[in-house]
């Protein structure tokens, strides 16, 4: 089996240390198993900017077309290989600003421009094996373990697919984690755990039982909750609605069956978000004239105006 990591921290720092314990695990199950990771601090990544040509044209199909930057311009193309190759993928990040660091997500939002990547990712019997962990200096830290569930998924295909996820709080200083034998033994069984999950796949066909970290809501494990403006609960994450009761004092969350089915990650949810892409797109392609004209009368120069110039960096 090949297992391939994501790390975003300090070379050598907490992250690389427990994915280390991640691929010892996984080699404790299948000796002959490829493990590596790729370091995102030792990789360039070109910002996305938005220009929507990629998705434009997976609505049209073209699954061979890559990002407008180029393949060899960054290394985007090279970790969508190894992914490509790989029957499981385990991300981990320390937390930066509550969040996982801007280089995660900057690769994240390139994902777009892998052509067909999704498409062979999604689906129960052909997605990949996930896991996931990250780490706080302190507990600020209470958004990234659900955004680390998220990325995971998107990086193997469906919730499903994700076989384990933990989080670690007070973990400040440079190598630090090697003091805490217990988060070791954790990473390590991990490890077995992705390994164990690969081999039942291959098996069955069957996405092996989540393992990790219970959250609120049962599709994506998420503990965050949000609150319309009409006073309806939801998972923000997956966008499904709550029952909500307070019972001595403590909020109980229910989500039934239907409503998980509706889920923004589930084939309905994902299906609705194409259309609504489709459907804006091809809005805007309709309007083009008015677009035009409109942007040349009332905001051209004005934007030009307001849009302050940076100044030129030294090469
Ligand atoms: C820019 C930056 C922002 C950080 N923000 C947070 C934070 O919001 N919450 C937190 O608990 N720790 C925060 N930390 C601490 C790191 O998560 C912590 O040092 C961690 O051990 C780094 O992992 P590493 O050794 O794998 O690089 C931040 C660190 C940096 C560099």
């Amino acid at each position: 089996m090949k297992v391939l990591g994501l790390c975003c921290g300090r070379k050598n720092g907490n992250t690389e240390l427990m994915m280390t314990e991640v691929m010892k695990g996984v080699r404790s199950v299948d000796p002959a198993a490829e493990v590596g990771f790729v370091n995102l601090q030792d990789t360039h990544i070109q910002a996305c900017v938005g220009c929507e040509t990629c998705m434009k044209k997976k609505l049209q199909q073209d699954f061979e077309f890559r990002c407008v930057h180029g393949v060899d311009k960054d290394h985007f193309h090279f970790i969508e290989m190894q992914m490509r190759a790989a029957d499981a993928i385990v991300v981990s990040a320390p937390a930066y600003n509550l969040l996982p660091p801007g280089i995660m997500i900057k690769f994240l939002n390139k994902m777009h421009a892998s052509g067909d990547y999704r498409k062979i990712t999604q689906g129960v019997d052909i997605c990949k094996v996930g896991a996931c962990f990250s780490i706080g200096g302190t507990d600020w830290t209470d958004y990234i373990p659900n955004v680390m569930r998220m990325i995971t998924m998107e990086l193997v295909g469906v919730y499903d697919g994700v076989v384990d996820s933990v989080h670690f709080d007070f973990l400040p200083s440079f190598q630090a984690v090697m003091l805490e034998p217990e988060i070791m033994d954790r990473m390590f069984r991990m490890g077995v755990n992705v390994a164990n999950a690969v081999n039942y796949k291959k098996k069955t066909g069957k996405n092996a039982e989540y393992q990790g970290m219970e959250g609120i809501c049962a599709y994506c494990h998420s503990n965050l909750l949000k609150v319309d403006s009409e006073g309806y609960v939801y998972c923000p994450q997956c966008n499904v609605k709550a029952d909500v009761e307070v019972e001595n004092g403590k909020l109980k969350v229910r989500f039934t069956a239907q409503e998980l089915e509706k889920s923004r990650w589930a084939p309905y949810g994902q299906k609705l978000h194409m259309e609504n892409i489709g459907k804006g797109h091809a809005k805007a392609a309709a309007g083009a004239e008015k677009i035009r004209e409109n942007f040349s009368t009332n905001y051209k120069d004005l934007v030009k105006e307001l849009r302050l110039q940076v100044p030129a960096l030294e090469k």
